[in-house]
């Protein structure tokens, strides 16, 4: 079996103002002054703050990453932001297809799969976020629904290059409520073998992290989960404290 490096990812979302750096601050002090973290820590502040995000988290090993990024290099595209210009100011990662944009912004499969290949055009990692709504989960779809969106948002190039998935139930974000241990272990099961089925050994490799109402209560239990490569955490990752805590989970 290969062992895959575990990572967490924050998402701030739509959050943080250039005093929320303190925050950073402390994420950095209780990374380095606590034990060493046994993950990739990655932080995806909102555009305006990502190249001091960058440059303040490099001492303490924090990596930054953007939460979405435009299909094209540069262009007459008002108010977007492209995959290069991330990694201009020092990102490493670059959220697509998270739910709140395919639902917000109209986001379809394909687009989310050119987002994809343009972040690892620029030499980003993009993570890349699948899930079912509670309506699909309930009509018994969810493994279906995930497949698909799988299929299409995954880019081939997965195959080359470094490329993250994100399970994310959307009935789970932001809501407390999570799926039991057992829902969570077959659909990371059923991702792994879509991946393998399409990318041989190296989608075996592929991380698979788990989002939605990820908090410091139920992070050890839901990061021991076989095929749980880690995590993406929206609200918990705002507090420097309780993002440690589920750094230190794994
Ligand atoms: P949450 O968000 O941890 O606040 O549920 C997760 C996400 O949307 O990535």
């Amino acid at each position: 079996m290969t062992t895959i490096s575990p990572l967490i990812a924050g998402n701030w979302k739509m959050n943080g103002l250039t005093s929320s750096l303190e925050e950073l601050s402390a994420l950095a002090q209780l990374l380095t002054t606590g034990e060493a973290p046994r993950a990739v820590v990655v932080v995806c502040p909102p555009a305006t703050l990502l190249a001091a995000v960058a440059a303040q988290g490099a001492s303490s090993g924090i990596m930054a990453g953007g939460q979405n990024c435009h299909v094209e290099a540069a262009g007459a595209h008002t108010g977007e932001v492209s995959a290069g210009m991330l990694a201009d100011v020092g990102a490493q990662y670059v959220i697509v297809g998270h739910s709140e944009r395919r639902a917000d912004n109209h986001e379809t499969d394909d687009l989310v799969r050119a987002k994809a290949e343009a972040a690892i055009g620029a030499g980003l990692k993009p993570i890349i976020c699948v899930g079912e709504t509670e309506a699909e989960r309930d009509a018994g779809q969810a493994e279906s629904v995930v497949a698909a969106q799988l299929a299409s948002s995954v880019p081939d190039a997965a195959g080359q290059h470094e490329v993250i998935v994100a399970y994310e139930p959307i009935w789970a974000i932001g809501t407390g409520r999570t799926p039991s241990n057992d829902d969570i272990r077959q659909m990371h099961a059923n991702i792994r073998d879509r991946l393998v089925e399409r990318f041989g050994e190296k989608g075996a490799q592929i991380r698979i992290l788990y989002g939605g109402s990820l908090k410091p209560v139920n992070a050890r239990e839901i990061l021991a989960i076989e095929n749980v490569n880690g995590g993406l955490v929206g609200g918990a990752s705002l507090l420097a404290k309780d993002f440690y805590t589920i750094i230190s989970s794994v």
